[in-house]
């Protein structure tokens, strides 16, 4: 059978490594992250990057491991990093505007402009937004994260644009509040809860099944558009 390529970002955590144990056997994964991504069964390579620094070669290590491995078209890219600095915008520094920009949004864009040679007919991206990023967050304010988040989600609307006729799709995952890492403050869930239709927090497997979903030839009429895996959050409202 034949190889396919994942490039990733944000595979460490919950959602990711769920992602990472639906991916079938001839998946080859490329991992940016801080912190070591193993994952044995798809032939995982860890390519180490702070995304939220600027002058990290992250990205000039990707394209010298695409290049070296002769790699001729990464299939699937999956920009799923994120940080949040929960607080109103007169309390946030510009550090953590900085860094909650860049990571969220500027990263996911420079990835995408650095992969491009690599994106051809067939490949699919995946950026994981928030809920956030339509509606005020529900556990506290967060405006620059759903600025940032807002930002992905136009990115993946115009990107489905310009690179449509070249049969790139390009789409976004908005979660809404999931029991993993960025998921609700404690003393929070039952509140969060009765907002959401479905009564109860989202898991990251289910998250990794829309953007696997999105990743996949299933969903190939499919771009441009933004899948909210939220419970029905508001629904009620
Ligand atoms: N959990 C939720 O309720 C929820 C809701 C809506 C949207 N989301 C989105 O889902 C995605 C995953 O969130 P999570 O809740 O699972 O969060 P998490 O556990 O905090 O994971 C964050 C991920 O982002 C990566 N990351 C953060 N800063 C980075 C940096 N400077 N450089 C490289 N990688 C960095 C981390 O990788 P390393 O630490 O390994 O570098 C990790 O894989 C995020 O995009 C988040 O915005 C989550």
């Amino acid at each position: 059978m034949m190889e396919t390529w994942l490039v990733g970002t944000g595979l460490t955590s919950e959602i990711g490594q769920a992602l990472l144990s639906r991916l079938g056997p001839t998946c080859r994964v490329l991992a940016i992250s801080r912190q070591p991504a193993v994952d044995p069964t798809h032939h995982l390579t860890w390519i180490p990057g702070d995304l939220a620094n600027t002058r990290e070669l992250w990205l000039e290590r990707l394209v010298n491991e695409l290049k070296s491995r002769q790699v001729a078209q990464v299939t699937g890219v999956v920009h799923a990093a994120g940080v949040v600095f929960a607080d109103r915008v007169t309390a946030t520094t510009q550090d953590e505007i900085d860094r909650t920009l860049t990571v969220n949004l500027r990263a996911g864009l420079r990835l995408l402009q650095g992969l491009s040679p690599w994106l051809k007919s067939g490949s699919s991206v995946v950026l994981v937004s928030s809920v956030d990023a339509r509606m005020q967050s529900i556990d506290g304010p967060a405006a620059i994260y759903g600025a940032a988040k807002a930002g992905l989600e136009g990115l993946a609307r115009q990107l489905a644009a310009e690179w449509g006729e070249s049969g790139v799709r390009v789409n976004a995952v908005a979660p809404g509040v999931i029991a993993s890492g960025m998921g609700p403050q404690a003393g929070l869930t039952e509140r969060i809860t009765r907002q959401v239709a479905l009564g109860r927090l989202g898991n990251p497997e289910e998250v990794a099944d829309a953007i696997k979903f999105l990743l996949s030839p299933q969903s190939s009429y499919i771009t441009g558009t933004v899948i909210r895996v939220d419970g029905g959050l508001n629904l009620r409202y």
